[in-house]
């Protein structure tokens, strides 16, 4: 069997990887992304700087090449971001205040219009949360637009499709005791009191190695979950692609009813952003790695 069929058979998961526009035409690639995977994610391609690369001009030729093929056979498509500190274009790090606000709001208005009943999931907001480690937002151009520009974004993407989950993603919120971790939960527990739409939550989780892979990752991706949002492991990759700490990932996934499916983040070990460190599942040459068995035997088995 393969991720994708065999994450589908546990409650209809998901098992998506980043696709580059650019590597669509490379057959060695094509072959693996259409036999093992259900989901897609643009890496680059419904960036800001991607999508709007003149104000008020809308470039949609490479996100629209993945989407087309991602849809022919079936996968469903994950939007990756409407609003983000970084990959801006630069008529976009120039705005600030109500310029850079109203300039947020109908990026996030035409793009997702654009994109409408294509998408299932949307990135509405990436990011946002700060390294600090005391909990607190990133410091950016948009944050100093006002503390509610995350909730407007979410508010103008439910407006613009009402039928795509909207979630929020980031990094660093893999470990439940971390700052940021709780920081980003309290901002999900406020917008669901308080009726923002939110539906769902993206742990990136870009592992160093196995021992940054936290033990208690399922407990924060059951936190999220009772605060009634779906979680997604949207990301993944782990330096060396060590075996127990992909199986753990996982496992953890599965045990976890709201946690509707993992995204690897590319396909061969040389796709990746990371391609120094080996974190994928396929080899560079497009073999399957023990990491791959490992994932694979967790999803029939675990
Ligand atoms: O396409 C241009 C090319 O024309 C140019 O010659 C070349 C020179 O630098 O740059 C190319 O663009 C690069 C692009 O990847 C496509 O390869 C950018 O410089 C480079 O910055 C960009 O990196 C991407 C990175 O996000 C940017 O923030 C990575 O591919 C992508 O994997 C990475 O993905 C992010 C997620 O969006 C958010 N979470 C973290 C994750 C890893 O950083």
């Amino acid at each position: 069997t393969t991720l994708g069929a065999s994450a589908a058979a546990r409650d209809g998961r998901f098992f998506g990887t980043a696709v580059a526009a650019s590597r669509l035409s490379d057959t060695a690639y094509t072959t693996i992304l259409d036999r093992e995977f259900n989901a897609v994610t643009p890496e680059n391609e419904m960036k800001i700087d991607a999508t709007e690369p003149n104000q008020n001009q809308f470039s949609y030729t490479n996100a629209d090449r993945i989407v087309s093929h991602a849809r022919g056979l079936g996968m469903q498509v994950r939007g990756h971001t409407l609003a983000w500190h970084s990959q801006q274009p630069g008529w976009m790090q120039s705005l600030s205040g109500t310029a850079l606000r109203n300039a947020m709001i109908n990026h996030i208005t035409q793009v997702a219009t654009h994109f409408r009943g294509q998408v299932t999931w949307w990135d509405v907001v990436n990011e946002a949360y700060s390294d600090a480690g005391d909990g607190s937002r990133r410091d950016s151009n948009l944050q100093r637009t006002g503390n509610d520009w995350i909730e407007v974004a979410f508010r103008t993407a439910r407006a613009a499709d009402p039928d795509a989950k909207l979630c929020y993603n980031d990094y660093n919120t893999d470990n439940w005791s971390a700052a940021k971790t709780q920081g980003v939960y309290r901002m999900v527990q406020d917008f669901k009191s308080r009726g923002v739409p939110i539906d769902c939550v993206g742990l990136q989780s870009h592992f160093t190695g196995g021992s940054s892979y936290p033990s208690n990752y399922r407990t924060t991706l059951s936190s999220f979950a009772a605060l009634g949002v779906d979680v997604h492991i949207t990301e993944l990759d782990i330096t060396n692609a060590p075996t127990a700490a992909y199986t753990n990932v996982t496992n953890d996934c599965l045990a976890v009813a709201r946690c509707k499916g993992i995204t690897v983040w590319g396909i061969r070990d040389s796709d990746s952003w990371r391609s120094g460190e080996s974190p994928l599942l396929f080899t560079s040459s497009g073999g399957k790695k023990a990491a791959y068995t490992s994932v694979l035997t967790a999803l029939n088995n675990g």
